[in-house]
């Protein structure tokens, strides 16, 4: 689909804005007469927000308007400074992000009831899922009539998830490990720890990477 912009400065503005909400990372860059309207921009949408929904938003952080964001009363999103989350994410809280984290584009967290937490320096490749919660299987009941469990999921300080990755409920990744992109992790991963595969297995350690 194209837009029609008379202005070509209108026109160049709305890719610009696309641009930086698939690649957030650029924003934390940008040229003085380029920050001026993306701050203005993003202060409007993130006032917005955080008047519909229970979100706490640090400083200098950026949220695409193409990201969902739904945290009802006691299913809060607390962002902290310095991080993004670029576009077509969908977060349902609880889930905290530290400082500077990145939750780069079609990343999907659902906090269930014990929340997602995501600690400074994080770095979630696109396509990650991770789900704080599981159905109950017994089969005398259908999935959806019996009750969830929740125990919560929870990623260190300066983690590296690859693109795809999958980390199912009651998981926590260690500070400083690295899981490669498509695995699925079902097991905690010790700090310094690579991972890959399904389900993810050790193949090395980041102190010995020169
Ligand atoms: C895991 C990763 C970081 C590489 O780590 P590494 O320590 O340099 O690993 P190597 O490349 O030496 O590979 C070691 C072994 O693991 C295998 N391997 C590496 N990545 C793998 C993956 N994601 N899934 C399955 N196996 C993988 C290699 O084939 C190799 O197997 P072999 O010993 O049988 O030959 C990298 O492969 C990866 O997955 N990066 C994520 C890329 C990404 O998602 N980028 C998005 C931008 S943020």
């Amino acid at each position: 689909m194209t837009t029609e912009f008379s202005d070509p400065l209108l026109k160049y503005r709305e890719q610009h804005k696309k641009r930086l909400s698939y690649m957030p990372w650029l924003y934390f860059s940008l040229k003085p007469k380029h920050l001026a309207w993306a701050q203005a921009w993003q202060q409007e949408y993130q006032d917005y927000l955080c008047s519909v929904e229970s979100i706490q938003i640090g400083k200098n952080c950026f949220i695409s308007p193409d990201a969902q964001l739904f945290a009802e009363p006691n299913r809060d999103i607390i962002i902290g400074d310095g991080s993004f989350i670029a576009a077509d994410c969908v977060l349902h809280g609880p889930i905290t992000l530290g400082k500077n984290v990145a939750l780069n584009h079609h990343c999907t967290l659902d906090g269930g009831r014990m929340g997602i937490h995501i600690s400074d320096n994080a770095r979630l490749a696109a396509y990650c899922h991770l789900y704080a919660f599981n159905h109950g299987m017994k089969l005398d009941y259908t999935i959806h009539e019996q009750a969830v469990s929740s125990h919560g999921i929870v990623i260190g300080q300066d983690v590296w998830l690859g693109a795809s990755v999958g980390i199912v409920d009651g998981v926590t990744i260690h500070d400083y490990a690295v899981v490669g992109m498509d695995s699925t992790v079902t097991r905690d991963v010790a700090s310094y720890a690579i991972v890959v595969g399904n389900p993810a297995k050790k193949i090395g350690d980041r102190r010995d990477k020169k």
